[in-house]
């Protein structure tokens, strides 16, 4: 074939490729080993050899100029597909697509508003670890290490000899030993127990109260714990106080509420026993104390008429929505 015709031929073939694989295809199918212009270089051999460095330096000025046309065309190729996506227009009068927005789990939001309720009267809010030694969990409670109340407490202990705490009362202690009285706390936070049914979680998130300082009574303790219940559930529920038995405290109840379904146990409390405060070296013949502590979830539970408490995490997004 004859250079000019074989250069005509490749221009067009070049204009025609409407993408970068076209491109490629020409590329190949021209430059290519096997290309129209190295078959051209190979018969340079069959002509005389004084003809032979015109031919071939022929050959090179096609060769570049198929180059050229290959650049041009994908420089042109490019600046189209970028002006065809600039001037896609934006219909401003199609709907919007809809975000979806989280929320904060129903637990979390009673935890809050539990400590909205408790900062306004005055108390602060403390929280310590979940990994608990045996002492803060249990001695230093008034429950020594063979004493049968350690039986109300599934305990998952750590090979380390150390417990998943079983409940808050240990930032009890821990805060007397750090906090002179007049001590007025709460301590939110996650617990753990080896139970699971309706109305037992492994974990759950237990909230303590504690308040120490001169002359505080049963009576004290009465007051807070009916105050709280009424602002916790919005209405003057009905409360009642059953005598009960806690090692941390003496004397103890238990705190019942009345609902639909009749009273249901909603939490522990009682006067701090004076051998807790001794071992956290609080004065037990100045200062005397009340304690609490109740499960959040099962009175989340209560609150929003849910009646297996494992809902709460199985993070159904129904449930969460309905809460949220
Ligand atoms: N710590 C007790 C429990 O987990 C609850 C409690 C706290 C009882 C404070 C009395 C005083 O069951």
């Amino acid at each position: 074939m004859d250079l000019t015709n074989l250069l005509q031929d490749a221009r067009e073939r070049i204009l025609a490729a409407d993408s970068e694989r076209a491109i490629e295809e020409e590329r190949v199918s021209l430059l290519g080993k096997k290309g129209l212009v190295s078959v051209q270089s190979r018969s340079l051999r069959d002509l005389p050899k004084e003809d032979r460095p015109n031919a071939g330096a022929e050959i090179n000025r096609v060769r570049r100029e198929i180059e050229d046309l290959l650049a041009q065309q994908k420089k042109d190729l490019d600046r189209l597909n970028l002006e065809r996506e600039l001037s896609q227009k934006i219909d401003v009068t199609l709907p919007g697509r809809r975000r979806h927005q989280g929320g904060l789990h129903p637990i979390t939001q009673t935890l809050h508003a539990i400590e909205r309720m408790f900062r306004a009267a005055g108390y602060s809010v403390e929280v310590g670890p979940e990994i608990e030694s045996d002492y803060y969990n249990f001695q230093a409670l008034n429950i020594p290490e063979h004493h049968p109340a350690r039986d109300m407490h599934d305990t998952f202990y750590l090979e380390s000899g150390e417990v998943l705490r079983t409940h808050t009362s240990p930032v009890q202690v821990r805060t007397m030993q750090n906090q002179k009285p007049p001590i007025r706390i709460i301590c939110p936070g996650k617990v753990f127990r080896f139970d699971s049914d309706r109305t037992h979680t492994p974990m759950f998130h237990q909230v303590e109260g504690l308040v120490v300082d001169e002359g505080i009574s049963f009576a004290d303790l009465k007051g807070t714990v009916i105050d709280f219940v009424h602002a916790f559930f919005q209405r003057d529920i009905e409360v009642r106080f059953r005598p009960s038995y806690f090692p941390f405290t003496e004397p103890s109840a238990e705190v019942d509420i009345l609902g639909d379904a009749g009273w249901s146990e909603v939490m522990g409390c009682g006067v701090v026993h004076p051998n807790v405060l001794e071992m956290s070296g609080i004065d037990s013949s100045k200062y005397s104390g009340f304690a609490f502590g109740f499960g959040a979830d099962r009175l989340a539970a209560l609150k929003y008429g849910v009646t297996d408490l494992r809902q709460f995490f199985e993070n159904d997004l129904r449930l969460l929505r309905q809460l949220a």
